[in-house]
Protein backbone atom coordinates (compact mmCIF):
# COMPACT_ATOMS: atom_id res chain seq x y z
CA UNK A 1 0.00 0.00 0.00
CA UNK A 2 1.34 3.60 -1.01
CA UNK A 3 1.75 6.45 1.64
CA UNK A 4 -1.56 7.99 -0.55
CA UNK A 5 -3.93 4.63 0.14
CA UNK A 6 -2.99 5.07 3.88
CA UNK A 7 -5.02 8.64 3.39
CA UNK A 8 -7.63 7.14 2.05
CA UNK A 9 -10.43 6.34 4.32
CA UNK A 10 -10.54 2.54 5.36
CA UNK A 11 -13.19 1.33 2.64
CA UNK A 12 -11.65 3.29 -0.48
CA UNK A 13 -7.81 1.75 0.37
CA UNK A 14 -7.18 -0.67 -2.15
CA UNK A 15 -9.58 0.78 -4.60
CA UNK A 16 -7.28 3.05 -6.16
CA UNK A 17 -3.61 2.17 -6.88
CA UNK A 18 -1.09 4.09 -8.56
CA UNK A 19 1.05 2.06 -10.76
CA UNK A 20 4.61 1.95 -11.74
CA UNK A 21 3.92 5.47 -12.78
CA UNK A 22 5.93 4.58 -16.26
CA UNK A 23 4.56 2.79 -19.51
CA UNK A 24 7.08 0.41 -20.53
CA UNK A 25 6.60 -0.18 -24.54
CA UNK A 26 8.21 -2.23 -26.53
CA UNK A 27 6.39 -1.29 -30.58
CA UNK A 28 7.58 -5.00 -31.66
CA UNK A 29 5.57 -6.77 -29.26
CA UNK A 30 2.76 -4.35 -29.49
CA UNK A 31 2.38 -4.65 -33.30
CA UNK A 32 2.18 -8.49 -32.73
CA UNK A 33 -0.41 -8.29 -29.64
CA UNK A 34 -2.64 -5.81 -32.03
CA UNK A 35 -3.08 -8.38 -34.94
CA UNK A 36 -3.81 -10.89 -32.42
CA UNK A 37 -6.72 -8.58 -30.98
CA UNK A 38 -8.28 -7.71 -33.92
CA UNK A 39 -7.60 -11.26 -35.77
CA UNK A 40 -8.11 -13.58 -32.86
CA UNK A 41 -10.27 -11.18 -30.14
CA UNK A 42 -6.83 -11.85 -28.25
CA UNK A 43 -7.03 -10.10 -24.51
CA UNK A 44 -11.18 -9.30 -24.67
CA UNK A 45 -11.90 -8.85 -20.95
CA UNK A 46 -14.29 -11.49 -20.18
CA UNK A 47 -13.86 -13.63 -23.31
CA UNK A 48 -15.67 -12.83 -26.77
CA UNK A 49 -19.08 -12.97 -26.34
CA UNK A 50 -19.93 -14.00 -29.83
CA UNK A 51 -18.43 -17.40 -28.68
CA UNK A 52 -19.01 -17.69 -25.28
CA UNK A 53 -21.86 -15.44 -23.90
CA UNK A 54 -22.01 -14.19 -20.58
CA UNK A 55 -23.91 -16.20 -18.16
CA UNK A 56 -22.86 -16.14 -14.85
CA UNK A 57 -24.25 -12.92 -13.08
CA UNK A 58 -27.98 -11.70 -13.65
CA UNK A 59 -28.90 -9.31 -15.20
CA UNK A 60 -31.94 -6.82 -15.39
CA UNK A 61 -35.01 -7.91 -17.29
CA UNK A 62 -35.94 -6.65 -20.87
CA UNK A 63 -37.19 -3.78 -21.42
CA UNK A 64 -34.57 -2.19 -19.01
CA UNK A 65 -31.94 0.39 -20.36
CA UNK A 66 -29.14 -2.87 -20.24
CA UNK A 67 -27.54 -4.56 -23.03
CA UNK A 68 -25.96 -7.90 -22.58
CA UNK A 69 -24.47 -9.33 -26.61
CA UNK A 70 -25.56 -12.33 -28.05
CA UNK A 71 -28.56 -12.24 -25.05
CA UNK A 72 -30.56 -9.43 -26.05
CA UNK A 73 -34.50 -11.01 -27.86
CA UNK A 74 -34.66 -9.08 -31.53
CA UNK A 75 -37.57 -6.26 -30.12
CA UNK A 76 -34.36 -5.51 -26.91
CA UNK A 77 -31.72 -5.19 -29.92
CA UNK A 78 -34.06 -2.76 -31.60
CA UNK A 79 -35.47 -0.49 -28.32
CA UNK A 80 -31.99 0.07 -28.50
CA UNK A 81 -30.88 0.83 -32.11
CA UNK A 82 -33.90 3.32 -31.64
CA UNK A 83 -32.04 4.51 -28.53
CA UNK A 84 -28.90 5.48 -30.04
CA UNK A 85 -30.45 6.95 -33.11
CA UNK A 86 -33.00 9.04 -32.13
CA UNK A 87 -30.82 12.20 -29.94
CA UNK A 88 -27.48 13.10 -30.37
CA UNK A 89 -24.95 10.25 -28.75
CA UNK A 90 -21.95 9.82 -26.28
CA UNK A 91 -20.11 6.37 -25.40
CA UNK A 92 -17.88 6.17 -21.89
CA UNK A 93 -15.78 3.46 -22.45
CA UNK A 94 -14.69 2.04 -18.99
CA UNK A 95 -16.90 3.89 -17.21
CA UNK A 96 -16.20 2.31 -13.33
CA UNK A 97 -18.65 2.88 -10.89
CA UNK A 98 -20.64 5.42 -13.37
CA UNK A 99 -20.10 8.68 -11.44
CA UNK A 100 -19.22 11.02 -14.62
CA UNK A 101 -21.63 9.51 -17.02
CA UNK A 102 -24.72 9.69 -14.21
CA UNK A 103 -23.98 13.41 -13.79
CA UNK A 104 -23.36 14.24 -17.47
CA UNK A 105 -26.44 12.59 -18.82
CA UNK A 106 -28.29 14.56 -15.92
CA UNK A 107 -26.56 17.61 -17.25
CA UNK A 108 -27.59 16.86 -20.55
CA UNK A 109 -31.38 15.34 -20.85
CA UNK A 110 -31.55 15.99 -24.45
CA UNK A 111 -29.00 13.88 -25.63
CA UNK A 112 -28.48 9.79 -25.00
CA UNK A 113 -25.46 8.04 -23.79
CA UNK A 114 -23.95 4.35 -23.56
CA UNK A 115 -21.55 3.18 -20.46
CA UNK A 116 -19.80 0.28 -21.08
CA UNK A 117 -18.09 -1.08 -17.87
CA UNK A 118 -16.54 -4.76 -18.43
CA UNK A 119 -17.05 -5.08 -14.03
CA UNK A 120 -20.27 -6.46 -13.41
CA UNK A 121 -20.49 -5.08 -10.15
CA UNK A 122 -19.64 -1.85 -11.08
CA UNK A 123 -21.68 -1.88 -14.09
CA UNK A 124 -24.90 -3.14 -12.08
CA UNK A 125 -24.04 -0.49 -9.32
CA UNK A 126 -23.91 2.33 -12.39
CA UNK A 127 -27.04 0.90 -13.88
CA UNK A 128 -28.84 0.95 -10.22
CA UNK A 129 -28.09 4.17 -9.38
CA UNK A 130 -29.22 5.57 -12.95
CA UNK A 131 -32.15 3.95 -12.11
CA UNK A 132 -32.90 5.33 -8.58
CA UNK A 133 -32.37 9.20 -10.72
CA UNK A 134 -34.83 8.20 -12.58
CA UNK A 135 -32.09 9.15 -15.59
CA UNK A 136 -34.22 7.92 -18.67
CA UNK A 137 -31.28 8.47 -21.44
CA UNK A 138 -29.13 6.21 -20.10
CA UNK A 139 -27.82 2.77 -21.25
CA UNK A 140 -25.33 0.69 -19.63
CA UNK A 141 -23.61 -2.71 -21.22
CA UNK A 142 -20.97 -4.94 -19.46
CA UNK A 143 -19.45 -6.35 -22.38
CA UNK A 144 -15.89 -5.35 -23.38
CA UNK A 145 -16.63 -2.33 -25.81
CA UNK A 146 -14.41 -3.51 -28.31
CA UNK A 147 -16.36 -6.33 -29.41
CA UNK A 148 -20.03 -4.35 -29.05
CA UNK A 149 -19.10 -0.95 -30.73
CA UNK A 150 -18.16 -2.31 -34.30
CA UNK A 151 -20.99 -4.54 -34.31
CA UNK A 152 -23.83 -2.33 -32.81
CA UNK A 153 -23.44 1.32 -33.41
CA UNK A 154 -24.06 2.28 -36.46
CA UNK A 155 -21.21 4.53 -38.48
CA UNK A 156 -21.02 8.15 -37.92
CA UNK A 157 -23.81 7.94 -35.27
CA UNK A 158 -21.38 9.06 -31.78
CA UNK A 159 -20.74 13.17 -30.77
CA UNK A 160 -18.42 12.07 -28.23
CA UNK A 161 -16.16 8.90 -27.00
CA UNK A 162 -14.99 9.34 -23.88
CA UNK A 163 -11.95 7.58 -22.70
CA UNK A 164 -11.39 8.36 -19.10
CA UNK A 165 -8.72 7.42 -16.55
CA UNK A 166 -7.88 3.70 -18.79
CA UNK A 167 -6.14 0.76 -17.54
CA UNK A 168 -2.41 1.24 -18.09
CA UNK A 169 -2.40 -2.87 -17.99
CA UNK A 170 1.06 -2.55 -17.08
CA UNK A 171 2.07 -6.30 -16.83
CA UNK A 172 3.15 -7.63 -20.46
CA UNK A 173 0.99 -10.66 -20.80
CA UNK A 174 -2.06 -8.21 -20.07
CA UNK A 175 -0.99 -5.35 -23.07
CA UNK A 176 -3.74 -7.54 -25.09
CA UNK A 177 -6.56 -5.44 -23.09
CA UNK A 178 -5.33 -2.24 -23.17
CA UNK A 179 -8.30 -0.06 -25.32
CA UNK A 180 -5.96 2.04 -27.39
CA UNK A 181 -5.13 0.14 -30.54
CA UNK A 182 -4.67 0.93 -34.06
CA UNK A 183 -7.30 -1.16 -35.11
CA UNK A 184 -9.95 -0.26 -32.37
CA UNK A 185 -8.93 3.50 -32.95
CA UNK A 186 -9.62 3.18 -36.62
CA UNK A 187 -13.14 1.63 -35.45
CA UNK A 188 -13.65 4.58 -33.55
CA UNK A 189 -12.98 6.95 -36.13
CA UNK A 190 -15.85 5.48 -37.88
CA UNK A 191 -18.55 5.42 -35.56
CA UNK A 192 -17.77 9.18 -34.99
CA UNK A 193 -19.90 11.86 -36.69
CA UNK A 194 -17.47 14.25 -38.68
CA UNK A 195 -16.68 16.80 -36.38
CA UNK A 196 -17.01 14.35 -33.19
CA UNK A 197 -14.87 13.97 -30.90
CA UNK A 198 -12.76 11.05 -28.86
CA UNK A 199 -11.65 12.24 -24.90
CA UNK A 200 -9.20 10.66 -23.11
CA UNK A 201 -7.89 11.26 -20.15
CA UNK A 202 -4.98 9.64 -18.28
CA UNK A 203 -2.71 10.05 -15.23
CA UNK A 204 -0.20 7.48 -16.26
CA UNK A 205 2.65 8.94 -17.36
CA UNK A 206 3.88 8.21 -20.85
CA UNK A 207 0.30 7.12 -21.72
CA UNK A 208 -0.43 10.75 -23.20
CA UNK A 209 2.51 10.38 -25.38
CA UNK A 210 1.34 6.27 -26.32
CA UNK A 211 -2.44 7.60 -27.34
CA UNK A 212 -1.50 10.23 -29.44
CA UNK A 213 1.14 8.21 -31.68
CA UNK A 214 -1.65 5.40 -31.92
CA UNK A 215 -4.64 8.29 -32.68
CA UNK A 216 -2.65 10.65 -34.64
CA UNK A 217 -1.62 7.52 -37.03
CA UNK A 218 -5.68 7.30 -37.96
CA UNK A 219 -5.99 9.75 -40.91
CA UNK A 220 -9.37 10.34 -40.67
CA UNK A 221 -8.43 12.28 -36.69
CA UNK A 222 -6.95 15.73 -36.29
CA UNK A 223 -4.08 15.69 -33.74
CA UNK A 224 -4.53 16.64 -30.32
CA UNK A 225 -6.63 20.12 -29.76
CA UNK A 226 -6.21 21.59 -26.61
CA UNK A 227 -8.77 24.31 -27.23
CA UNK A 228 -11.92 21.33 -27.40
CA UNK A 229 -11.51 20.83 -23.82
CA UNK A 230 -13.83 24.22 -23.49
CA UNK A 231 -16.79 22.23 -24.87
CA UNK A 232 -16.00 19.96 -21.64
CA UNK A 233 -15.42 22.64 -19.04
CA UNK A 234 -18.43 21.40 -17.02
CA UNK A 235 -17.58 17.96 -16.63
CA UNK A 236 -17.59 16.19 -14.18
CA UNK A 237 -14.93 14.30 -12.51
CA UNK A 238 -14.45 10.22 -11.88
CA UNK A 239 -13.93 8.59 -9.20
CA UNK A 240 -10.25 8.13 -9.89
CA UNK A 241 -9.98 11.83 -11.14
CA UNK A 242 -11.04 12.81 -7.70
CA UNK A 243 -8.85 10.84 -5.77
CA UNK A 244 -6.21 12.85 -8.23
CA UNK A 245 -7.59 15.84 -7.41
CA UNK A 246 -7.26 15.56 -3.47
CA UNK A 247 -3.49 13.49 -4.12
CA UNK A 248 -2.42 16.00 -6.54
CA UNK A 249 -2.02 13.66 -9.15
CA UNK A 250 -1.59 15.40 -12.68
CA UNK A 251 -4.54 14.26 -15.10
CA UNK A 252 -3.85 14.59 -18.79
CA UNK A 253 -6.29 15.13 -20.67
CA UNK A 254 -6.35 14.78 -25.13
CA UNK A 255 -9.15 15.83 -27.30
CA UNK A 256 -9.14 13.99 -30.81
CA UNK A 257 -11.61 15.58 -33.62
CA UNK A 258 -12.88 13.53 -36.65
CA UNK A 259 -12.11 15.31 -39.54
C1 LIG B 1 -9.00 2.53 -14.18
S1 LIG B 1 -10.70 2.20 -14.30
C2 LIG B 1 -11.36 3.85 -14.43
C3 LIG B 1 -12.82 3.91 -14.11
C4 LIG B 1 -13.43 5.33 -14.24
N1 LIG B 1 -13.39 5.79 -15.62
C5 LIG B 1 -12.73 6.29 -13.33
O1 LIG B 1 -11.98 7.15 -13.83
O2 LIG B 1 -12.92 6.19 -12.10
C6 LIG B 1 -10.92 1.59 -15.95
C7 LIG B 1 -12.20 0.82 -16.11
O3 LIG B 1 -12.36 0.44 -17.47
C8 LIG B 1 -12.96 -0.85 -17.51
N2 LIG B 1 -12.62 -1.41 -18.83
C9 LIG B 1 -11.37 -1.71 -19.27
N3 LIG B 1 -11.40 -2.17 -20.53
C10 LIG B 1 -12.72 -2.16 -20.90
C11 LIG B 1 -13.40 -2.54 -22.09
N4 LIG B 1 -12.72 -3.01 -23.13
N5 LIG B 1 -14.75 -2.40 -22.15
C12 LIG B 1 -15.43 -1.94 -21.08
N6 LIG B 1 -14.84 -1.57 -19.91
C13 LIG B 1 -13.50 -1.68 -19.82
C14 LIG B 1 -12.35 -1.57 -16.33
O4 LIG B 1 -13.15 -2.64 -15.90
C15 LIG B 1 -12.23 -0.45 -15.29
O5 LIG B 1 -13.35 -0.42 -14.44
Amino acid sequence: MTSNQEQLPRKHRGAIRRGRGKLDLDPRELAEIWLKQEQQGKGLIGGDPNRRPRWKHPQPPEPAPWYRHGLASPEHQQRLHEFLTSAPLEIEIGAGDGRFIIAWAEQHPDRHFWAFEVRWKYARRMYERAQKRGLTNLWVSDNDARVVIPEVVPDESVEVFHILMPDPWWKPKHQARRIIAPWFVKILARKLKPGGILRVETDVEGYPEFVRTIVEAEPLFAPHNPALEARFANAPLTTRQIWCKEHGVPVYRLFFQRQ
